[in-house]
């Protein structure tokens, strides 16, 4: 008889984007003639830039001929791609990697979803709340969490609040945990970890032989020439972390899918017995048996996006996409609300009047304005009492939404 894993059993509703979407569709079931926009999910709008196309196509002819056709390339990635991310992404920010520490894949969710396959499920867990859902539900999955509680947290994970009382920046735990979860510029909140608090966080890695799992998606959006691009660039994480980068949102792969984690060979954990193991082999290990590669014409298409050319098309998008958050907090900021973020990101989060619930916003927002969001709650339960907008849109409906939430939101 087969069993199921219970563990699912334990997730608290279904995933939170496609929750968003049904309730969506069912708001335009009921009132066909809305016109609904869209600031929810961080999706980018803009197309892929002309020189990434180009280099896509031409790979795509390429397959077409027997003597430049591609099969099954190196699970890791081809030496082209990740010799341009070893030079752009890392050395000129004085950071050195060897190309055996990068491992290119279809995306950072699946990443950093998958990467807690590694550890042993009696490791505890730290998370920063409100968090982007995936490290929370795969850790659930996998065992490592008790049952929900009636306030929306998990059993056995520790969690550490990210409110406008500490700026959205965490505290150190109390207790020792195993694997820490960080995100910077954060999805939702939108703030930073500057360097003290990086450095804070590497220290007590080291200290307590901790991991951390440093999600980087969102760095290209870092405008502050202060703001550390990669944990790397901090004295001894190159043994304490394992970091999460994406082509999703600087150059507008959320459809094309490319990413990469860099797992350094010095990262280690411990056995039941205390014998000290390198994660770059296991991950590499993990890859080769799950994953065949990234196909051959979207790796080129992503190496275009280091050519002078893409860097350039990709800052374009990235000014657009900024000059959109802009647009959302000062439109947001004139008609009362308390925001955040949006600067070095493109999540805005908004503190909702007091005593106003998430979701209740979330339906408001879609009732009156025909605008959707994210509820703050759906990202953990210190994410209750905010919202989040994103600027992933065409800046002329985001105009649009901002003059109907201040005409028609009766707050
Ligand atoms: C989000 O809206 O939080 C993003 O779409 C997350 C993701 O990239 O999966």
């Amino acid at each position: 008889m087969a069993r199921v894993n219970e563990n699912f059993l334990k997730l608290k509703a279904g995933y939170l984007f496609p929750e968003i979407a049904k309730r969506t569709l069912e708001f335009r079931r009921l009132n066909p003639d809305a016109d609904i926009i869209r600031l929810g999910i961080g999706d980018v709008t803009e197309p892929l830039p002309r020189s990434i196309v180009s280099a896509f196509k031409k790979a795509v002819k390429e397959m077409k001929k027997k003597k430049t056709f591609h099969g099954y390339g190196p699970e890791q990635g081809y030496d082209f791609l990740v010799e341009k991310i070893i030079e752009n992404d890392y050395r000129a920010r004085g950071v050195e990697l060897d190309k055996d520490e990068i491992f290119v894949s279809d995306g950072s969710k699946c990443d950093t979803g998958n990467i807690q396959e590694l550890f042993s499920v009696d490791n505890v867990v730290a998370l920063e709340d409100p968090v982007y859902p995936v490290y929370v539900d795969s850790n659930v999955m996998a065992g490592r969490t008790g049952n929900a509680l009636s306030d929306g947290r998990y059993e056995g994970i520790v969690y550490l609040p990210c409110t406008s009382e500490n700026s959205f920046n965490p505290d150190l735990p109390k207790e020792n945990v195993d694997i820490i979860y960080l995100c910077s510029p954060n999805n939702p909140t939108g703030a930073t970890l500057d360097r003290t608090a990086l450095t804070k966080w590497v220290d007590y890695a080291r200290k307590h032989e901790s991991i951390i799992l440093f999600d980087a998606a969102y760095e290209a959006y870092i405008t502050d020439k202060n703001l550390p691009h990669s944990i790397y660039e901090i004295e001894g994480a190159k043994e304490v972390a394992i970091e999460f980068r994406s082509f999703s949102k600087n150059a507008g792969f959320t459809g094309t899918r490319c990413a990469f984690t860099v797992v350094p060979k010095n990262v280690n954990a411990n056995t039941s017995n205390g014998k000290k193991v390198f994660l770059n082999g296991l991950w590499n290990r993990r890859h080769c048996t799950k994953f065949n590669g990234v196909s051959y014409p979207v790796q080129r298409a992503a190496e275009a996006a280091y050519s002078d050319e893409g860097k350039q098309q990709i800052r374009s998008l990235i000014e657009l996409y900024l000059g959109n958050a802009r647009m959302i907090r000062e439109g947001l900021a004139s008609v009362g609300f308390e925001v955040y973020g949006g600067v070095n990101a493109p999540y805005i989060w908004v503190k909702l009047p007091s005593g106003m619930d998430s979701w209740r916003f979330f339906d408001k927002l879609l009732n009156e304005a025909n605008v959707v969001g994210t509820p703050g709650a759906g990202f953990g339960p210190a994410g209750e009492g905010y919202f989040r907008l994103s600027a992933f849109g065409e800046s002329k409906r985001i105009e649009l939404a901002l003059k109907r939430i201040k005409e028609k939101l009766k707050l």
